[in-house]
């Protein structure tokens, strides 16, 4: 379950936080994305070296380290994450947690980030059993924090008691339960969504091929907006240079059939939003071998239909999803075009577009659409991809909850 998530692990300075050198292993080893910020007493117990080495990404140190201000600043760093993990936590660091201060890299992205946070306190068995630091850790549950550990056991300073940073699997036990937690809050949880996206191509011999000109990027913004909701999403996707959505199943394909076969593999779903730019036709008889000009007269390329992924989607007798869009790419006569195909199709909504020359549609960053259900004709006001599919998102979400108007 943690495949996909993105953590950021900020270490702080106590003897344990060799321990968390493992635990960026081990969350890779489980597919997670860690980010690190290394406080200044961390960096006493652990080099960034090792630290940047096992995340295999830059480790943050410096809130006024003015390139990270700029890349990637404090606040990006605290967002871009679906959980901080605080391990080890000292009783500092706790302490700066409980009383709102922001005046380090680490207490200020504790205290600017929107995000589920959990800790590991470790320390000698006097400070975490002074008044004080129980305190704190009263202040930091009330607020939400998530609390593991400490053990008891032999600490580091000689002495025995409770202050010991919980083991590696323990830890990653709790991140797997806190995660889970936060992901059955989400509207989609436990909902399955399918998308397709981007172009496809049609062979016509090895080195040539039919295809258009998607980019990809509005079909894998829903695919990544359905994830963020909580959906187990998957992606079948023709070739583009997006990058893979994370949190996501990502299927490549080439063809339109391979396509449909991609499709039908992922079914049973609940929600299925066709955004591929798929070929209607296909060369009917590729050629096995480089077809060359030979000096006589070009060849002509006899064509036949491809499979309708959305119409098959649509108009199956088993495993229907609940919830079918699609998408209309016209270039004249948009809506009227849009309500044909829907009817046609026998999807559930449409949302259509403008893919005429001038709309920048077609591999641009925002797009102007028009969600056509039972209701009737919706015009969304022109917008990024990313929030284009956030609405929609938003739209499918009440629709299967019964609470949309
Ligand atoms: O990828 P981008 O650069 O971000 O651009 C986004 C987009 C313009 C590709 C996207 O917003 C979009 O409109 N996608 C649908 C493109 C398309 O093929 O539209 P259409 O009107 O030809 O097809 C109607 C619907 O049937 C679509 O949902 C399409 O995925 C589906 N279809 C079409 C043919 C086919 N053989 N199988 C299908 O499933």
């Amino acid at each position: 379950m943690l495949a996909g998530k993105r953590i950021l692990l900020i270490i702080a300075g106590g003897i344990a936080a060799y321990k968390s050198l493992d635990l960026i292993r081990r969350l890779m080893d489980r597919g997670v994305t860690v980010r690190c910020i290394l406080t200044k007493a961390g960096a006493e117990f652990v080099t960034p070296l090792s630290v940047s080495a096992l995340s295999g990404e830059k480790v943050y140190q410096d809130l006024f380290d003015l390139t990270d201000e700029a890349d990637m600043g404090h606040i990006r760093l605290s967002r871009e994450a679906d959980l901080v993990v605080v391990a080890p936590a000292t009783a500092d660091l706790m302490a700066k947690m409980a009383g709102g201060h922001a005046n380090d890299l680490a207490s200020t992205a504790l205290l600017a980030t929107d995000k589920p946070v959990l800790i590991a306190p470790a320390m000698n068995v006097e400070m975490w059993g002074h008044p004080a630091t129980q305190r704190n850790a009263a202040t930091l549950a009330a607020d939400g924090i998530t609390l593991v550990g400490p053990a008891a056991g032999d600490l580091a300073c000689g002495e025995v008691g409770q202050g010991r940073m919980v083991e590696v699997p323990d830890l990653i036990a709790a991140i797997e339960e806190r995660l889970g937690r936060t992901i059955k809050d989400l509207p989609l949880a436990g909902k399955k969504a399918l998308v397709t996206s981007g172009p496809t191509r049609e062979a016509i011999d090895p080195v040539r091929y039919l295809s258009n000109h998607s980019s990809g990027k509005q079909g894998h913004a829903i695919a990544a907006a359905l994830a963020a909701a909580g959906a187990e999403t998957t992606l079948v996707t023709g070739p583009t240079s997006e990058p893979d959505p994370l949190g996501v199943s990502v299927v490549n394909i080439e063809s339109a059939r391979e396509m449909l076969a991609a499709c039908e593999a992922a079914l049973p779903c609940d929600i299925a939003i066709c955004a591929a730019a798929v070929a209607d036709w296909r060369i009917a008889e590729e050629a096995g071998s480089k077809m060359k000009k030979n000096g006589g007269s070009p060849p002509s390329l006899a064509m036949v239909e491809n499979p309708d992924i959305l119409a098959t989607l649509s108009q199956a007798s088993k495993n229907r999803p609940a919830l079918v869009v699609g998408f209309a790419a016209e270039t004249n006569d948009l809506i009227d075009n849009a309500t044909k195909k829907r009817a046609r199709k026998q999807c559930d909504w449409i949302v259509a577009n403008d893919v005429s020359s001038g709309t920048g549609t077609f591999g641009g960053d925002e797009n102007t659409v028009h969600l056509l259900t039972d209701e009737g004709v919706e015009d969304w006001p022109r917008s990024s991809k990313a929030a284009v599919a956030s609405q929609l998102t938003a739209r499918i979400a009440a629709k299967l909850a019964g609470t949309d108007a």
